[in-house]
C-alpha cells in the first residue's frame, strides 16, 4: 500500500483513506484543561495518508450537497463533501478520481460568487457541475450565464440532443427531472457541445472533450427518477471508479486501523443507549476487547427500561466492560425549580462531564476517547465554523466532553451517514432493536417534561411514553417514523371521569418523519392508532386527563417542544 506521510497540526481534521476508500479511525484531539469544549492544545504528528479512489464534491453551499455524496456512496464510491475554498492539498489526500461542483444560493455573477478553484481544471480530471455549479463552469470557461426569462422549478422534461455520452446510459429520452434555478447558461464556453434541453434550458446538459459536463437539473433528490444512474455514470463511465466502499470493506479497515492506532491503550466510550454510540462501542470492542470500557450514565431522565436493555445487551449479550453509574439523584437535584431549556441542557451537560470524569479517573489512565461523531455533524460544524448561524437549541452531546483529561479521540463513525452506521450495526451482528432504535436526545426526557421537573411528573411522562411506543410498534410503524414520542405540557385542565371532575396534565404526541432532523413534517398517523394511544394514556396513566396530537411541521416548530 503506497504511504505519504504528511505534517499536520493535530486539531485540524485529519483522516486517512484505505485502499478500500473508507476511512481510518481520525482526530487527534488533546483536550486543554478547562471547561469541555475549550479549545484544544496544538501538536503536531506525522500523520500517514495512503491511496484510494473517490469523487470530491465541491459544496457551493446548495441544501442539496451532502444528499450528492450519499449518493455516490451509495453506488460503492466513496465520496467526500469540501467547502469550495478547500486546499488542493487536502483534497489530493482522497485521491479523487472527480470531483462534482454542487448547486447553490449565488449567482455566479454576484460580487464574491464563489466558483471553482483553478486544481479543478488543471487536474484534468472529470467535472460534473450540477445547476449551480454548470454555471460556475460556464462562467470560468468563457461561455454566459443571465437571469432566465423564466424561472424554472420543479419538474421539466430532459430531451436528448445528442445520446452518445456515456453520462446518459441507461437513461430514457423525455425522462422527468428536477430544476430549481433562476440563472441559465445562455452561451456554452467554447469547445462544448449540447447534449440535452428542457424547455426553459437551451443548454440542459452540456460538455467538452476534456471530460467536463454541466447538469442544469438535481440528479441527486428523489425527484429526478433517473438521476441514481446518471450520477453512476459519471462515477464509473466517465471517472472509471471501481466501486470499493462497501460497509464490509469499511469494518475489515476500520477494526484494522483501531487495532493499529489504539496498540495497548485504554479506550473509553460514553453509551447513551442510541444507535451512534452503540455501533461506536461494538466496532471498538472487536477490535481491541477488553481494553475498551464503556460508561453508561443513568440521569435519571431515559424512558422505561432503557437501562436494563442496554446493560442486557452491552453486557451479556456482547460481553463488553460496562460501568453503570446511577446519578439520578445528582441530576434531579441540580436541575430542581429549573424550567429554561437551554438551563436544563447547560446543567445535564456540566453534569454529565463531572459524573463521566469521576467514572473515568476511577479506570486510572485512559488513552482514548471513543465517540459517534457522524458525516452530517462534521460538516455542519465546518460549516457552522466559517458561517455562524444563530442557536437554536445548543444540543448537548458528548462531543467536545470531557474536559481535564488528556485523551485521543476514537471516531470510526466520523465519515458515515446514519443509514451506513446501521448497516455497520447490522453487519457487527447488532440486534435490530438496538440498530434500527429512534434517536433520543442528550438531555432525555428533562426536555419532554415542559417547565419544572419532578419525580413525579418523570413518571407519568414514562408510562404515557411507553404506551406510545408500544402502540406505534404494534402497528409497524416504529422504523418509518423518525421519532416518536409523548410530552408531558406544564397544562392541566378539567375533565371528568365517572361522575368526578378532574383536573389532570395534558399529554403531547408527536410522531415526525424526516430525513436528517434538519426538516421534518408531523405523521399521518392513522385516526385509530391515535385514538388507542389517547384512550390507554389517559385510562392508566393516572394524573393525565387529555391527550393532544402535535400537528405542526419543522420549521416553523422543532422536532422536541424544548
Ligand atoms: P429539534 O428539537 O432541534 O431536534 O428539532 C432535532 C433532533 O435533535 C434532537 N435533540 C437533541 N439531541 N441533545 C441531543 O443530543 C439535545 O439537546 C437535543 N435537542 C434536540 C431531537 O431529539 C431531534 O432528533
Amino acid at each position: 500500500m503506497p504511504k505519504r506521510t504528511k505534517k499536520k497540526e493535530i486539531n485540524v481534521d485529519i483522516h486517512r483513506v484505505t485502499t478500500s476508500g473508507d476511512i481510518e479511525v481520525s482526530t487527534y484531539l488533546e483536550i486543554a484543561q478547562g471547561v469541555g469544549g475549550e479549545k484544544a492544545d496544538v501538536i503536531s504528528e506525522d500523520v500517514p495518508i495512503t491511496e484510494s479512489e473517490s469523487i470530491v464534491v465541491i459544496d457551493f453551499g446548495s441544501q442539496y450537497s451532502l444528499l450528492i455524496a450519499r449518493r455516490i456512496r451509495e453506488c460503492n464510491v466513496y465520496c467526500e463533501l469540501v467547502s469550495y475554498d478547500t486546499s488542493w492539498e487536502k483534497i489530493k489526500a482522497l485521491n479523487p478520481k472527480g470531483f462534482i461542483l454542487s448547486g447553490g444560493p449565488a449567482s455566479v455573477y454576484t460580487k464574491n460568487a464563489p466558483l471553482a478553484p483553478a486544481y479543478i481544471y488543471e487536474s484534468h480530471l472529470p467535472v460534473l457541475g450540477i445547476c449551480y455549479g454548470m454555471q460556475a463552469i460556464t462562467k470560468q470557461l468563457g461561455g454566459t450565464v443571465s437571469p432566465g426569462a423564466k424561472q424554472e422549478y420543479g419538474y421539466s422534461i430532459l430531451h436528448f440532443s445528442n445520446t452518445s455520452s456515456p453520462l446518459f446510459d441507461g437513461i430514457d429520452d423525455s425522462s422527468p427531472v428536477w430544476m430549481s434555478h433562476g440563472d441559465r447558461v445562455e452561451e456554452m464556453p467554447p469547445g462544448f457541445t449540447s447534449l440535452a434541453y428542457t424547455e426553459n434550458s437551451p443548454y440542459a446538459v452540456m460538455n467538452n472533450n476534456d471530460g467536463i459536463y454541466g447538469i442544469q437539473f438535481h440528479p441527486e433528490v428523489a425527484h429526478t427518477p433517473q438521476g441514481k444512474t446518471i450520477l453512476k455514470n459519471f462515477a464509473y463511465k466517465i471517472c472509471g471508479c471501481s466501486g470499493n466502499w462497501t460497509i464490509s470493506n469499511f469494518i475489515i479497515d476500520s477494526i484494522d486501523s483501531i487495532k493499529k492506532r489504539v496498540g495497548k491503550g485504554k479506550v473509553i466510550n460514553a453509551l447513551s443507549g442510541g444507535v451512534d454510540s452503540a455501533v461506536v462501542a461494538t466496532l471498538i470492542h472487536k477490535a481491541v476487547g477488553d481494553q475498551l470500557t464503556c460508561i453508561f450514565v443513568d440521569n435519571g431522565l431515559l424512558r422505561r427500561e432503557e437501562v436494563e436493555r442496554t446493560s442486557k445487551v452491552f453486557k451479556e449479550n456482547l460481553g463488553m466492560n460496562i460501568i453503570l453509574v446511577d446519578a439520578s439523584d445528582r441530576f434531579l437535584y441540580r436541575l430542581r425549580g429549573v424550567t429554561d431549556p437551554e438551563k436544563k441542557r447547560k446543567i445535564i451537560g456540566e453534569e454529565f462531564i463531572e459524573v463521566f470524569e469521576e467514572e473515568a479517573n476511577k479506570i486510572g489512565t485512559v488513552d482514548f476517547l471513543a465517540q459517534g461523531t457522524l458525516y452530517p455533524d462534521v460538516i455542519e460544524s465546518a460549516a457552522s465554523g466559517s458561517n455562524a448561524s444563530a442557536v437554536i437549541k445548543s444540543h448537548h452531546n458528548v462531543g467536545g466532553l470531557p474536559a481535564k483529561m488528556r485523551m485521543k479521540l476514537v471516531e470510526p463513525l466520523r465519515y458515515l451517514f446514519k443509514d451506513e452506521v446501521r448497516k455497520v450495526g447490522l453487519q457487527l451482528g447488532m440486534p435490530e432493536e438496538m440498530v434500527w432504535r429512534q434517536p433520543f436526545p442528550g438531555p432525555g426526557l428533562a426536555i419532554r417534561v415542559i417547565g419544572d421537573i419532578t419525580r413525579e411528573k418523570l413518571e407519568i411522562l414514562r408510562s404515557a411514553d411507553f404506551i406510545v411506543m408500544n402502540e406505534i410498534k404494534k402497528a409497524g410503524l416504529y422504523r418509518q417514523l423518525w421519532q416518536t414520542f409523548a410530552v408531558l405540557t406544564d397544562v392541566k385542565s378539567v375533565g371528568v371521569m365517572g361522575d368526578y371532575r378532574t383536573y389532570g396534565y395534558l399529554v403531547a404526541i408527536r410522531a415526525v418523519t424526516s430525513e436528517d432532523a434538519m426538516t421534518a413534517d408531523w405523521a399521518r398517523l392513522p385516526y385509530d392508532l391515535l385514538a388507542r394511544i389517547s384512550n390507554r394514556i389517559v385510562n392508566e396513566v393516572s394524573g393525565v386527563n387529555r391527550v393532544v396530537y402535535d400537528i405542526t411541521s419543522k420549521p416553523p416548530s422543532t422536532i422536541e417542544w424544548e
